[in-house]
């Protein structure tokens, strides 16, 4: 168990706008004016967008979408959460070009994981998955105390080159609560785990 404070948001916080409505305008324009280098879509276009937000991806019954803003209330990104159906939501972060490279994902994430556990009882694990090689994504779930859980090989589709491993982490409530990381056990059964080596 390592007993680090989780990094607070600062300021940071998220707006839930489960009906995207009046802000799909602004939706459409955040999603094709950036770049998502490591999304299976990374330039997604105004009609990719729409198409995505009439089949229901960022709102309904499974999916929420949040605004990320800063302490003046700037929107700098924006946070799918998906599955709320299930009692593990999972988390698309995504911010603007312009605020990247500045340790403000580790905020939003951290500000998202709060909106999360205090505003849905029944979530007792929120999960998040990346490519391998988004080395940011995958320090801001670490840096957020976010722990790694799956490597799944060649996971992750990419159009025209050879698939890459999708990497997920997870933060369980009792560590938000508490602060603290508990770590997987990986070798919980030692026969299992002799006879994988
Ligand atoms: C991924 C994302 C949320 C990360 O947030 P960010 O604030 O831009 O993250 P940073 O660039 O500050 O990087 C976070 C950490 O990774 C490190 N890092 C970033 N790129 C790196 C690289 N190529 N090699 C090594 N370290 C790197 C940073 O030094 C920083 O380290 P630290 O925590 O020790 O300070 C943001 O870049 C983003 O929205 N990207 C596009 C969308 C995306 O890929 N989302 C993930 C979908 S799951």
């Amino acid at each position: 168990m390592h007993s680090a404070r989780l990094p607070s948001s600062d300021g940071y916080r998220t707006g839930l706008r489960r009906s995207p409505g009046a802000d799909r305008g602004a939706l459409v324009r955040f999603l094709s004016e950036n770049v998502f280098p490591f999304h299976v879509i990374p330039r997604p276009t105004a009609e990719d967008a729409n198409r995505a937000i009439e089949a229901g991806h960022y709102d309904g019954r499974e999916h929420a979408t949040l605004w990320a803003r800063d302490p003046d209330g700037t929107i700098i990104g924006v946070v799918r959460l998906d599955d709320l159906d299930d009692d593990t939501p999972m988390v698309d972060l995504r911010l603007a070009e312009a605020q990247r490279g500045r340790g403000l994902g580790a905020k939003v994430l951290a500000a998202a994981t709060d909106y999360v556990f205090s505003t849905m009882p029944i979530t007792n694990r929120f999960e998040g998955q990346t490519r391998e090689d988004n080395v940011a994504m995958r320090r801001t779930f670490l840096r957020c105390g976010w722990v790694k859980e799956a490597h799944y090989r060649d996971g992750w589709p990419i159009e025209g080159q050879a698939p890459l491993a999708s990497v997920a982490y997870s933060v369980l409530r009792r560590d938000w609560e508490s602060g603290t990381s508990t770590p997987v056990n990986w070798d919980d059964d030692p026969e299992v785990a002799a006879l994988s080596r």
